[in-house]
């Protein structure tokens, strides 16, 4: 069966005012209602090159406990390696249709890889209004790359640049995060799989819409990974939940996106906090986003530190294989 991607979709309401029904998010949920207008508090934003490691950890636990996201800068992955990673995946939304769909998901995998757009409605029977590309970018002996565009030709070397820094980042932030909990620097990292944690890229597309107020793009949801570092366009659209309002994350040039995942959130047995997203999209501009997801490895057992964990703080979660959390968090089952 053909699959209809939101871009077509998309390009057949250029001209006119009005979105299929499948589209128009329920009122609690459209943007134009639900949007916080009034004064809110910054998603904090913090320099990674501090010299002060004390402070770095303080800002950066202080952020996973309140927020669960914050942005960083002076991140170390230098702009021109994300400005690539940028141009070669808008290059590959741009191709025409046939030569995308040459990266289609495999109808039936259990894989997500692969070029798509969400399938099954949601719970209110809607559809989100974005089409997406996933591939894995790390370790090497995981990557699959027949979900690599070969066009445009130098995808695949501004994708194997942007994975060799974003791991330095990644260290970085697990490093702050384990001191912050007061455990060893390795811990976090170590606890949600080491060496062998799978980086899985996606990139949303997300097409201009000509009614943004009713629709979104991806809906509220906290990510299952570990971590989430997440460059975007300069389209803004994510918006966080805090404190029961749903707030906009401002657009900030070459700052990269951490979200706390609830692997993270479980290792940490609750003291850092997985943080509720969805995104809006834009009347008049694609916006774009490249997540990457920090994943242990699905038969990678996960559950708090035993560090964490005594009488008086007793584990809030299971521990559990990764590939068991994922789908029940996929098919929307107890955990
Ligand atoms: C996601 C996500 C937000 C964005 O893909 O999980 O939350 O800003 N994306 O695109
Ligand atoms: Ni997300």
């Amino acid at each position: 069966m053909e699959v209809e991607r939101v871009q077509a979709i998309a390009s057949l309401s250029l001209t006119t005012d009005t979105i299929p029904a499948e589209f128009i998010r329920p009122e609690k949920e459209q943007p134009a209602i639900t949007t916080f207008r009034g004064p809110v508090p910054e998603i904090p934003t913090i320099d990674l090159s501090d010299p002060d490691q004390e402070n770095l950890v303080r800002s950066i636990a202080n952020a996973s406990k309140e927020w669960g996201i914050f942005q960083v800068v002076n991140h170390g992955v230098p702009t021109d390696v994300i400005t690539k990673l940028q141009a070669v995946g808008k290059e590959f939304f741009e191709l025409p249709p046939e030569e995308k769909e040459v990266y289609a998901k495999i109808p039936g995998s259990q894989s997500i890889e692969g070029y798509g757009t969400q399938l099954q409605k949601d719970i209110d029977g809607k559809k989100p209004w974005v089409d997406h590309l996933f591939h894995k970018i790390w370790p090497p002996s995981t990557i699959n790359y027949r979900f690599w565009p070969k066009n445009p030709p130098s995808y695949r070397d501004a994708n194997e640049v942007y994975a060799k820094y974003i791991r330095e980042v990644a260290d970085k932030l697990f490093t702050s995060l384990s001191l912050g909990l007061g455990v060893e620097g390795h811990a976090l990292k170590e606890g949600a799989g080491g060496e062998d944690i799978v980086y899985m890229l996606k990139i949303n597309y997300y097409p201009p819409c000509p009614r943004p107020d009713l629709a979104l793009g991806v809906v509220a949801h906290t990510d299952f990974s570990a971590l989430t570092i997440l460059v975007p366009n300069e389209v803004p659209g994510l918006q966080v939940l805090k404190d029961d309002h749903w707030i906009d994350a401002p657009y900030i040039p070459n700052a990269m996106i951490v979200h706390i995942g609830d692997q993270i959130e479980i290792l940490s047995n609750g003291i850092y906090r997985s943080v509720l997203h969805r995104s809006t999209v834009d009347k008049g501009k694609a916006r774009m986003s490249w997540p990457v997801f920090l994943e242990p490895p699905g038969e990678f057992v996960v559950g708090p530190l035993p560090q964490l964990v005594n009488e008086e703080d007793p584990p809030k979660y299971k521990a559990k294989k990764f590939k068991d959390y994922a789908y029940c968090k996929l098919n929307k089952l107890p955990q």
